[in-house]
């Protein structure tokens, strides 16, 4: 049977944009029932400035218990030198660097130009390898940009080899960050970057990380997949959004991920039941805008 890799991004970007501070324990319940339900990869939280997105603050208290699961991976989010130093400290067994592609939401989101943040961010998967850390480098904005509008595939995939280029392992995301990207154009960008840019085995490296603002994020998720795309993030409870992404809404959502796999025959590895179960409690977390539609209908419980 196929398999496909789900990391599971609730807890960091399903929770980075609510309001209300979720308390911590809030948080470890849901990486727990997550890991439950048979997630072995997540993106447990973020190291970005607290001014920034303040409920990413406790991000190093999530980790010590997330760490002590069974066979979790554990991703740190960072953009800069700093969050990588805290992701290292906090004992993350893979670091996800983020820059978007255009210079509008690159500003807004970390408050530098495309330049900085690549420079920055290269030397990072450097030391970050040396480390003995694994590497996602997260590429947003691949097909629309919340502030210049659509963005040329040219552009997205030039980025994506510059990215390729620093190391012949890292993993590359092409990040729909505003949920506006069509099918046809996952399949033509992220197909392109799967053919293009094997790992020297000649295994798949790119990841897609969508967002289900305009209802297109499981059929993005299925045109990537076959695209040749085995690596898929998504949020229980379909929530998420970049703060400084005005519009966009939450990560497509596992339980409908899980879904299209379970349709489609492709192995995932989650439990249904348990992984509902997840997603109910992420999607119950105060302030949260949950999405996604197979927690509610009663026939698939
Ligand atoms: P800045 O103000 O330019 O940074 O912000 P600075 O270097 O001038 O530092 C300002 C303050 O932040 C200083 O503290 C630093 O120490 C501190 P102060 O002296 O004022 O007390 N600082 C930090 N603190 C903790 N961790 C750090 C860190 N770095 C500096 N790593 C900065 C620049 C990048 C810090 C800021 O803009 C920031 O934190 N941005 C985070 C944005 C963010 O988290 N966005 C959401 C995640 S990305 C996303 O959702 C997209 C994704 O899902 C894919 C997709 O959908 O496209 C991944
Ligand atoms: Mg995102």
């Amino acid at each position: 049977m196929p398999r496909v890799s789900i990391s599971e991004v609730a807890p960091r970007d399903g929770l980075q944009s609510i309001g209300p501070f979720v308390p911590t324990e809030t948080k470890i319940a849901l990486v727990r029932a997550l890991h439950a339900a048979g997630v072995r990869r997540m993106e447990v939280g973020s190291f970005v400035s607290p001014k920034a997105v303040p409920q990413m603050a406790d991000t190093a208290a999530v980790f010590q218990a997330a760490l002590a699961l069974d066979g979790l991976e554990c991703t740190a989010l960072v953009p800069n030198r700093k969050g990588f130093e805290a992701a290292l400290a906090a004992g993350a067994h893979r670091v996800g660097l983020f820059m978007s592609v255009t210079e509008s939401h690159n500003k807004a989101n970390v408050n530098r130009s495309c330049a900085d943040s690549f420079a920055d961010l290269s030397a990072i998967v450097r030391d970050a390898l040396a480390a003995g850390r694994k590497v996602r480098f997260n590429l947003s904005c691949c097909f629309h940009c919340p502030f210049e509008g659509v963005v040329p595939e040219r552009d997205a995939l030039d980025w994506v080899e510059r990215v390729i280029a620093l190391d012949p392992w890292i993993e590359v995301a092409i990040c729909d960050t505003t949920g506006n990207a069509a099918p046809d154009q996952v399949a033509r960008v992220v197909g392109h970057a799967v053919k293009a840019w094997p790992a020297p085995d000649g295994s798949n490296r790119i990841a897609f990380h969508g967002h289900d603002t305009y209802g297109m994020g499981v059929a993005n998720v299925a045109a990537a997949w076959n695209a040749g795309c085995d690596v898929i993030d998504s949020a229980a409870g379909g929530l998420g959004g970049c703060p400084f992404a005005p519009g966009a809404t939450g990560n497509v959502a596992t339980e409908d991920v899980a879904w299209l796999f379970r349709r489609m025959g492709v192995e995932t590895g989650l439990d249904w039941p348990r992984l509902l179960a997840a997603a109910d409690l992420a999607a119950g977390v105060p302030g949260g805008l949950p999405g996604g539609r197979m927690r509610a209908v009663p026939a698939a419980r």
